[in-house]
């Protein structure tokens, strides 16, 4: 990869804050990153810290509403999504450092999700189903689990997490994984040395990109 600025987007959504294991592996992230040398800007969103809400019907309406014909409530409601989605178009790589909650995506990492998942603005539906808009860009996913599940089919996050940044055109994915971390605390140590590798090898592909 040339040393052109990396421009990184990070969401994360553990409800123990900064002391989240997904939390961790994002550090991890970060840290390799500025070891590597590698010139990046980043943006984060702790979207349980942003206490961001479940998406409504009020707000999916603004959406489908004209920008100019929007109401004054309306614009103030289309504005967080219209943020968010600025932000992942500007993004080179997308890090999302993803706790599994009761086999699935904590509510707060959905709702950001529900946000740029606008059809006529990252996909749209064709004729022979949906084409996503995005191009050229990294998603990187951060996953942190307290069994093992990757590689079975009791993983319904992964596959999930695929379609959603499929459907957007990120179709370059790579996914870490932190598992057995509620196992045991020689498991949960060995595991996130394990992931710590992992997402040094990652940034260092980064790199060459
Ligand atoms: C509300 C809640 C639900 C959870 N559900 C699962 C689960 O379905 N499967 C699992 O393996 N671990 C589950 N865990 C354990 C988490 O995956 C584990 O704590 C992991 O570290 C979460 O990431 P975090 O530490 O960044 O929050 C759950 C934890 C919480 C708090």
């Amino acid at each position: 990869m040339s040393k052109a600025s990396l421009n990184v987007l990070l969401v994360s959504a553990s409800l123990f804050a900064d002391k989240g294991n997904s939390r961790a592996l994002a550090s991890s992230f970060v840290s390799a990153l500025e070891a590597s040398g590698q010139p990046f800007q980043l943006t984060h969103h702790d979207l349980v810290e942003r206490d961001l809400p479940h998406l409504d019907g009020a707000e999916m309406q603004a959406w489908m509403t004209p920008a100019d014909e929007r109401s004054a409530e309306q614009r103030k409601l289309a504005a967080l999504s219209d943020g968010f989605l600025a932000e992942l178009r500007a993004a080179d790589l997308l890090v999302v450092a993803a706790p599994l909650y009761n086999l699935g995506l904590p509510t707060q990492m959905k709702a950001w999700f529900d946000r740029v998942l606008r059809a006529g603005e990252t996909f749209r539906y064709t004729e022979k189903g949906p084409v996503g808009l995005l191009e050229g860009k990294q998603a990187l996913v951060l996953a942190a689990r307290g069994g093992m599940y990757a590689g079975t089919e009791m993983d319904s996050q992964t596959p999930h997490l695929k379609s959603m940044l499929g459907l957007m055109g990120i179709t370059d994915q790579h996914f870490v994984y932190a598992e057995g971390l509620s196992m045991g605390d020689e498991p949960r140590a060995a595991s996130l040395a394990e992931a710590k590798a992992a997402i040094a090898n990652q940034v260092e592909a980064l790199q060459f990109r």
